[in-house]
């Protein structure tokens, strides 16, 4: 289907961009059975569906898999691998407890890390990023869509061979594809405020490629004493500095709040890390990024679907998703 697109275009004279040798993003979500599992990960599909080069690892917290997300799978259209590890029963939120009296996604996120360590090419340049189920992600934070419909939409000539190129420098600055190590960036509706974000320096009026944005601090409410107080949907992390550290995973027993930080600790130090989204809307091509949001992706979480006709309508044997996928 892509390839004949491919080849329209081509007889039309357009051009598409060659994707092959992007860095490839994978993405690991965590992901466990409730009503509204499906309508979720349809979310998150309709994202990545946007995004080239992506490998989404989606780990379900269960025995074994489940039939539902091996349908939503190999219909999705995102190259994917499907796993599972279950969390013990000791460790799974109670029913009526808090969500945040337990760690969640947490064997499952390491089971996509053992994965990529048996099965990554090492040579092959990627970044890992760990997006939970339920959060809204733009396509920005993967993706740089603006050059990618110029690329796409305009035939070549000298002025977009310029854009092409301001654009593409943007990129390396942009967006988490281009991660050396560790980048990280703000975080919309989390841990109490309307954003969580690392405060950054960045040099004015030089190139990106020269002036390399600092982290100096972060700006968040809860906690902020922890050495890295950022959301799991906060960073993103190069694959070969996971695979330097195969012991880097996450740990149930980390305290509340701290299993981001016990994480990036083992792997990378504050003055490491590079700020994306946020400080590259302040550099010399401003005016040619600023209708990025500052905001790329926000940590939701759903509220629980009324289901009390279902509780009524499943005691009278009618329950109204027998042979359907909800
Ligand atoms: C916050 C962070 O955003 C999470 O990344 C972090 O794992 C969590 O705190 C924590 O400290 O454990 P929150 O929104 O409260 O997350 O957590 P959930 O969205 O309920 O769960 C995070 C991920 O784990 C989701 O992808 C969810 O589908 C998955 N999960 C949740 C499971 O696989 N099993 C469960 O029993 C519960
Ligand atoms: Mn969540």
């Amino acid at each position: 289907m892509i390839r004949e697109l491919k080849a329209q275009l081509l007889t039309n004279g357009l051009s598409v961009p060659d994707t092959s040798n992007l860095p490839t993003i994978f993405v690991i979500t965590p992901t466990y059975a409730r009503p509204n599992q499906l309508a979720e990960l349809n979310r998150l599909r309709n994202v990545l569906l946007h995004i080239p080069q992506v490998w989404w690892l989606l780990v379900e917290d269960r025995e074994e898999k489940s039939e539902l997300v091996k349908n939503f799978l190999t219909h999705s259209g995102v190259p994917h691998t499907h796993l599972h590890q279950p969390t013990p029963p000791e460790w799974k939120v109670k029913d009526k407890s808090p969500r945040w009296t337990k760690p969640r996604g947490v064997l499952q996120r390491n089971a996509a890390l053992d994965w990529l360590r048996k099965n990554a090419d090492p040579h092959l340049p990627a970044v890992v990023y760990f997006a939970d189920d339920d959060n809204s992600y733009s396509i920005e934070l993967f993706q740089e869509v603006f050059a990618e419909w110029h690329l796409i939409g305009t035939r070549a000539s000298s002025r977009s061979l310029f854009f092409i190129t301001v654009v593409s420098r943007c990129h390396r600055c942009l967006t988490m594809r281009w991660t050396s190590q560790v980048s990280v960036w703000p975080v919309g509706l989390v841990g109490g405020v309307m954003v969580e974000r690392p405060l950054c320096l960045c040099r004015q009026g030089v190139e990106p490629d020269q002036a390399r944005p600092m982290v100096t601090g972060w700006l968040v409410g809860w906690k902020p004493e922890r050495p890295f107080p950022t959301d799991m949907a906060g960073f993103a992390v190069n694959l070969r500095l996971l695979l330097d550290n195969p012991d880097a995973s996450f740990s149930l027993e980390s305290e509340i709040g701290f299993m981001e930080t016990d994480f990036l600790s083992r792997i990378v130090t504050k003055e490491e890390l590079e700020p994306k989204a946020e400080c590259c809307t302040k550099n010399t091509h401003s005016r040619y990024i600023h209708h990025l949001a500052v905001v790329l992706v926000w940590h939701m979480n759903a509220v629980n679907p009324n289901l009390k006709d279902e509780v009524r309508l499943r005691q009278l044997g009618r329950q109204t998703d027998i042979g359907i996928d909800v």
